[in-house]
């Protein structure tokens, strides 16, 4: 694969919020409403068009019926260093999807994307990058666990990728992926919300990310999924931000792109969900030359 950054996502033909797996979701709502389905759509579309805009590069994985969050690439597993560990879902109503993800990331590395696919050991659970993030400047994963992804997980992932992982206890059922609620930015912050981890989990969080590198953020950007955001460069893509969060992002020299995604806050997704980045490289994998100059 190229250099670009380039992301998996999935088209939302099929998106629907037919079931409830966590607060955001009610059916009964959505069926009443004739046109979610067209504003998730133009949603989406613009999603694409501004990380197309910011030098990505998408991968497709074809949409399928009767798997409604299969647009929520994030959750289809965990890759680096061109190894995809394969998700497997806490609920049998997101389970359909894991064959149909399996056969995306076969054809990539089919055509050379990447090298390496393979499954978690029998029983273990672990909704890929939406409990499982890494961050570049640590040079270490973030994983969530207790709501949809088993703390053993850990130990396979660190066994896979040969990195440290840090698991932190979600709190908050709303929060119910890491990646609602934290976000490794490309500038070395941590953009988090703190309410969503426990204790022992915030305590984590704040031994790794030095004062100066912790953007910490209140409910209301919390409930926007703020912290739900792709980050390409110093452009971040995200759903909404208030005002002060975004002054303290442009301050540290970001820039901001929101767009609404509200059809997909209506399923307890954003951004960040909906896509899966496929290109990052560990130090240790990446050329000599430029981990002498680092
Ligand atoms: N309705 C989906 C679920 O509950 C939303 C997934 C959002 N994805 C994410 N990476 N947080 O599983």
């Amino acid at each position: 694969m190229e250099n670009r950054p380039t992301f998996l996502m999935c088209r939302p033909e099929h998106f629907a919020v037919s079931y409830v797996i966590n607060p955001w979701m009610d059916p009964q709502n959505w069926a009443r409403d004739r046109r979610g389905q067209v504003a998730a759509a133009r949603e989406w579309q613009a999603l694409y068009d501004r990380l197309l805009e910011a030098g990505a590069r998408i991968e497709l994985v074809p949409p399928a019926a009767g798997s409604p969050d299969l647009v929520f690439t994030a959750n289809a597993a965990v890759v680096l260093d061109r190894k995809v560990l394969l998700a497997r879902f806490r609920h049998a109503e997101r389970r359909g999807e894991e064959p149909h993800f399996e056969a995306a990331f076969r054809a990539l590395q089919a055509r050379g994307g990447i090298d390496v696919v393979r499954k978690l050991p029998a029983d273990l659970v672990l909704e890929g990058a939406g409990d499982c993030v890494f961050d570049a400047t640590r040079s270490l994963f973030w994983m969530g666990y207790g709501p949809r992804s088993d703390l053993l997980a850990r130990d396979a992932v660190a066994g896979m990728f040969g990195q440290d992982v840090v698991a932190l206890e979600l709190a908050d059922a709303r929060f119910y992926h890491m990646d609602t609620a934290l976000c490794p930015l490309p500038g070395g912050e941590v953009l988090y919300l703190p309410t969503a981890f426990t204790r022992e989990g915030l305590a984590e969080i704040r031994a790794r990310a030095q004062p100066q590198d912790r953007i910490e953020i209140g409910e209301q950007d919390g409930c926007r999924l703020a912290a739900n955001a792709v980050g390409i460069g110093k452009t971040l893509i995200m759903s909404g931000a208030g005002a002060r969060l975004r002054a303290e992002l442009a301050e540290r020299g970001y820039r901001v792109i929101t767009t609404p995604l509200r059809s997909f806050l209506r399923s307890g997704g954003s951004a960040f969900c909906l896509t899966l980045r496929l290109d990052r490289r560990s130090a240790s994998a990446r050329p000599a030359s430029r981990a002498a100059v680092a």
